[in-house]
């Protein structure tokens, strides 16, 4: 008999098609995810799970799946996923670096373009009708050319805001748990600074780190007191690491430009304060929203569950510890 798989909500159907050879498919095939109890329930007696970032994995859902061996998670993220409970249970889990890089890097430059042009700003204002003519000083933003990004995080996608930020002429800067070599750093055009400096001297700032215990509200109140007025913010990591309270006051008393947001703290609920600015650029969490991403994000899935359900190591294990 094949191993069962639970695929929590819907995925791209070439997913399937992996799956299908390798196991027998348990498929809530909607674009709705399920309850938490309603998860621990599917996940009985399987052997594997294809969640998503909506999925809380936690350790009561890891004990109904008393069989698993793998959860293959269809997101670079793992922040639902407790990974320590998945350690001591044995269990391994998976992700899907780098399929989303230059995807997601191409919505956080779009978002500090928009923000700081006030592209969705001026769009609500022709379309409401109200432009009756042209106008030396009318929705004037800010240049991106010749200023200085600075990028919190240069992992992967930070690196790729890099080198788009080459081809805007921008100077750009950094800072990073684990600073890059001078070698990298004089390949990718980017200078180390501490902290505050990044947040001093950013007039755009774009937030590149994994969501976790360190970075939980790592911008909020005293960073938006360090940054510039003219300062345009771009948040396409995970909601929680700005506090979306002290992002509203900032903006809306001037201590920065304007935003440009893909996630948010309780997705998909968004601040009320923030859904009533104009100066902020508001889109659902589509960071890696390209059809050919999130179709080589769902094979990649599928690719590392089927390679533990049929005894293989998977191409991209968080806990390799486990294996
Ligand atoms: C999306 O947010 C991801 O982590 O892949």
């Amino acid at each position: 008999m094949k191993p069962g798989i639970l695929v929590s909500r819907h995925v791209f159907p070439e997913a399937i098609d992996i799956l299908q050879p390798v196991a027998e498919i348990h498929y809530h095939d909607s674009s709705t995810g399920l309850s938490a109890e309603d998860l621990q329930a599917a996940v009985v007696g399987k052997e594997a799970v294809v969640c998503q970032l909506t999925d809380k994995i936690d350790a009561a859902f890891m004990d109904s799946g008393s069989d698993l061996k793998v959860i293959s998670n269809v997101a670079v993220g793992f922040d639902n996923i407790d990974i320590p409970a998945a350690n001591e249970r044995g269990i391994v889990v998976t992700n899907t670096p780098g399929v989303l890089t230059d995807t997601t890097a191409d919505l956080a430059f779009t978002l500090m373009v928009s923000a700081a042009r006030r592209i969705s700003e001026a769009d609500r204002f022709l379309r409401a009708g109200r432009w009756e003519q042209w106008e030396i000083d009318m929705m004037t933003g800010h240049d991106i050319h010749g200023h200085t990004l600075g990028i919190f995080g240069l992992g992967r996608i930070g690196q790729g805001m890099a080198r788009r930020a080459g081809g805007f002429d921008m100077r750009v800067i950094y800072h990073d748990a684990m600073r890059a070599t001078p070698e990298q750093e004089a390949e990718w055009g980017v200078e180390n600074v501490d902290r505050d400096t990044l947040f001093r001297e950013s007039d755009f700032l774009s937030i590149h780190v994994p969501l976790n215990d360190a970075t939980r509200h790592a911008v909020g109140k005293d960073e938006f007191a360090l940054m510039k007025p003219n300062a345009v913010l771009v948040n396409t990591s995970r909601g929680p690491v700005v506090d979306e309270k002290a992002l509203a006051d900032a903006l809306e008393q001037g201590q920065i430009a304007s935003a440009g947001l893909d996630v948010f703290e309780e997705e998909p609920i968004v601040e009320p304060r923030l859904l009533a600015l104009e100066n902020i650029v508001l889109v659902p969490h589509i960071g890696s929203a390209s059809i050919k991403t999130r179709t080589r994000m769902c094979t990649m899935a599928a690719e590392n569950a089927a390679a533990v359900l049929t005894g293989q190591r998977p191409p991209n294990p968080v806990n390799p510890e486990v294996l």
